[in-house]
């Protein structure tokens, strides 16, 4: 399952560092190609020597062996590979991630890398209960990192409890299905995010409340399936997950190009706060005030209903096109005429009136509106509102 896939390894501090010399091997039996990266600290534990035997590599070992930037530069090991795992990842080095430091040649690759992370943390109990080390943990897992264990059982330093690195089989299932291993591989899924902004001069324009948060999920959880994600987004105000090709636009024009350029796809989801009109007498140059006191008259235009052009658009429509429908009153009928009036499979239909805080918040409640009705959802964290609308995406493509 992991045939050629490049996996750079970065083996940190800790009396685990022994276990990352068997995955090495592993990694290998499965046909993946591992290249060694050794902190300082991981020296204390194992030799760069055995290292770099199991993975028939060089070893890459501090910042100064890359002065030979013609051999490959940092940046270039960061990027080459289809993911990078940590193992074990100590406290110290989550603490360095999560801070974005880049004090050595480890965590410079951690920060340089657009690749996945997995990290399995190790250390003792105390230290991994340590309220500042669940902060990083939490701060690592919203910044898209993935984690794997740690197990609970006797540690090295005699106590007991959570901390110890996972096995070294449970570490090689979680790169299978951090490299896309899920039911959604080999599928391509569309999801478009966030705002848009319409100029009304260079400087000024007009945008929605939208944060952009429930189409990042989304497009996290439909990659965390295996598929491969087009993630075309407004100016969002929460980041693009790792692992998705980001297609960055700002007007709603751009979004229908960006759009109609990303199909043909398997399924696409429009989670975009799309804005219904642009200014269609936007100005060249940033408008002044003319004296008179009269404010300048906007002439608006409509956009093209992107979702409504792909749900209708015959030939290589994807086989399954979900929209959302932001409403304040009557949620079920106005989602439900919104279905059949856009044309497409699926409504995810929420309630945004400002008392639900639904809108930039962190929780979402949805109704499903399909051909067979409307299923209710709990109102429950955004992401795993998107686990379970990826999971059921699964399903409509399996
Ligand atoms: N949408 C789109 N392009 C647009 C407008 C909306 O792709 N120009 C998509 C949104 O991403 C969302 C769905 O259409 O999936 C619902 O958008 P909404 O703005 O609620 O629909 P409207 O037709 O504008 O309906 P209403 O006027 O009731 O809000």
């Amino acid at each position: 399952m992991l045939a050629d896939k490049r996996i750079l390894l970065i083996i940190g501090g800790g009396i685990a560092a022994y276990k990352a010399l068997d995955l090495i091997r592993r990694l290998r039996e499965h046909g993946a190609r591992v290249t060694p990266v050794l902190t300082r600290a991981g020296e204390e534990f194992v030799t760069p020597l055995s290292v770099s035997a199991l993975a028939a590599q060089k070893v890459y070992r501090d910042l100064f062996d890359l002065t030979d930037e013609a051999e490959m530069g940092h940046i270039e090991l960061s990027r080459a590979a289809d993911l990078v795992v940590v193992a074990p990842a100590t406290a110290d080095l989550m603490g360095k991630m999560a801070s974005g430091l880049a004090g050595d040649l480890a965590t410079t690759l951690l920060l340089a890398t657009d690749k996945r992370v997995l990290i399995a943390p190790s250390m003792n109990v105390r230290m991994w209960e340590h309220p500042a080390t669940q902060r990083n943990l939490a701060q690592l897992q919203a910044d898209g990192v993935m984690v794997v264990g740690p197990g609970v059982g006797p540690m090295a330093c005699g106590e007991f409890g959570p901390g110890r690195m996972a096995e070294v089989p449970e570490i090689v299932a979680a790169i299978g299905a951090a490299l896309g291993d899920g039911p959604l591989k080999g599928r391509h899924v569309l999801v478009t995010s966030g705002p848009t902004h319409e100029p009304i001069d260079p400087v000024r324009y007009i945008a929605n409340r939208s944060s952009g948060a429930q189409g990042a999920a989304l497009a996290g959880a439909l990659r965390d399936l295996g598929a491969r994600v087009s993630f075309v987004t407004g100016p969002a105000s929460v980041p693009a997950p790792m692992g998705v090709d980001v297609i960055a636009v700002e007007t709603a024009q751009q979004m229908a190009d960006a759009v109609a350029a990303a199909l043909p796809a398997d399924a696409a989801v429009f989670a975009a706060a799309v804005a219904d009109w642009r200014v269609a007498n936007a100005a060249g140059q940033k408008m002044k005030k003319d004296g008179t006191g009269r404010p300048p008259m906007l002439e608006f235009a409509e956009n093209p209903d992107i979702l409504a052009r792909v749900a209708q658009m015959g030939e290589g429509r994807p086989r399954l096109v979900v929209g959302f429908a932001a409403e304040t009153e009557t949620v079920v009928d106005h989602a439900t005429a919104k279905r059949a009036r856009k044309g497409c499979d699926w409504i995810v239909a929420n309630d945004v009136s400002p008392e639900t805080g639904i809108m930039g918040g962190a929780e979402n409640a949805v109704m499903l509106i399909t051909d067979q009705g409307a299923e209710s959802w709990p109102r429950l964290p955004k992401a795993e509102v998107a686990r379970r609308l990826a999971l059921r995406i699964a399903d409509a493509l399996a």
